[in-house]
């Protein structure tokens, strides 16, 4: 299992639905066999069948993922597969992703992905924006700020809205603020909170540079421009430590600011140079071959 796994026992499955920091969901089948072969079996094939109709989500599709899923054995699994569960097999746009590994202890791991899509891929999100926020990532990043319903809320540039919506859907703050420079962000942002239909949400959205923003609040987000598709690594030398001296200016004493960046060397040295803001708390995250960071300050 690797360090971005956690195995989880429920009740229900359907709770794993809600599970906000979570990219994928899936039930674990492990099998007492030594070769993938021997999964061919109906017996095995009936069982993954059982699992399947108990999944929270309906299916009509399915696609395996597995080393060498085109081998002459893995496409007998597929076929006895489809026979049990009724589902067609199809490689391209399948609705449920089933995967097949070795299991840690010995045997094999039959995965079902709860879900047609991964968990972190929110309906809400209609639109495209470049640097978009992965939502689990952002529901960590929320997290890591103590959500609680004094909270007054600012996302220094929100981009598409996924700090915000994200912030929302884990409560309402007595007040939500998003700065964006950018007019399609803040345009795209509507969008999204509307599509999120969050009842009694209500944010006020800045289309204007937070550089020159005015405002008192507890819990500051900023997933700052990374310099490689937004912004560029020269004005983030600039941006950077103007983000900090932004973030002190709007902060109430006992604020958090969390600051989720790629561009380390920058960011640490811009946090290095000033005095308002100090590290409590720094957190590595993976991102499809990224490894963004989260830092946690106070002033
Ligand atoms: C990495 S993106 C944020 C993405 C966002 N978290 C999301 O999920 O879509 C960085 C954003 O910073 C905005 N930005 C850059 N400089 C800014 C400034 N001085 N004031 C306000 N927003 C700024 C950009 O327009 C961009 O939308």
């Amino acid at each position: 299992m690797s360090d971005t796994e956690a195995v989880i026992e429920v009740d229900d499955l359907r709770d794993a639905l809600g599970w906000r920091t979570v990219v994928a969901a899936y039930l674990s089948m492990p099998f007492d066999v030594s070769r993938p072969r021997s999964l061919i079996s109906p017996e095995h094939a009936a069982r993954v069948a059982d699992e399947v109709r108990g999944l929270p989500s309906k299916f009509r599709t399915f696609r395996v993922s597995a080393a060498g899923s085109d081998s002459d054995d893995m496409l007998r699994w597929r076929a006895a597969i489809a026979d049990a569960t009724g589902l067609v097999d199809d490689e391209n746009d399948a609705e449920l992703l089933i995967r097949l590994r070795k299991a840690e202890g010995g045997g094999w791991e039959v995965l079902l992905r709860l879900t047609p899509r991964p968990l972190a891929t929110r309906p809400w999100r209609t639109e495209r924006y470049e640097g978009g926020l992965n939502a689990t990532i952002a529901a960590a990043v929320v997290r890591a700020t103590h959500p609680s319903p004094h909270d007054r809320f600012v996302d220094l540039m929100c981009g598409s809205g996924t700090l915000i919506i994200e912030r929302l859907a884990v409560g309402r703050p007595a007040l939500c603020v998003g700065y964006d420079i950018s007019t399609d962000a803040i345009a795209i942002t509507k969008t999204h909170l509307r599509n999120a239909a969050i009842r009694g949400a209500k944010v006020e959205l800045h289309n204007a540079d937070v550089l020159a923003a005015e405002g008192r609040f507890d819990k500051l987000v900023v997933n700052l421009p990374w310099g490689t598709s937004v912004g560029s690594h020269a004005e983030n030398e600039t941006l950077y430590p103007g983000a900090l001296a932004a973030g002190a200016r709007l902060a109430a004493p006992d604020a958090t600011f969390c600051v989720l960046t790629h561009e380390i060397r920058v960011f640490e040295a811009a946090l290095a140079a000033q005095r308002e803001w100090s590290l409590v708390d720094e957190h590595r995250i993976f991102q499809k071959g990224h490894w963004p960071r989260l830092y946690v300050l106070r002033p």
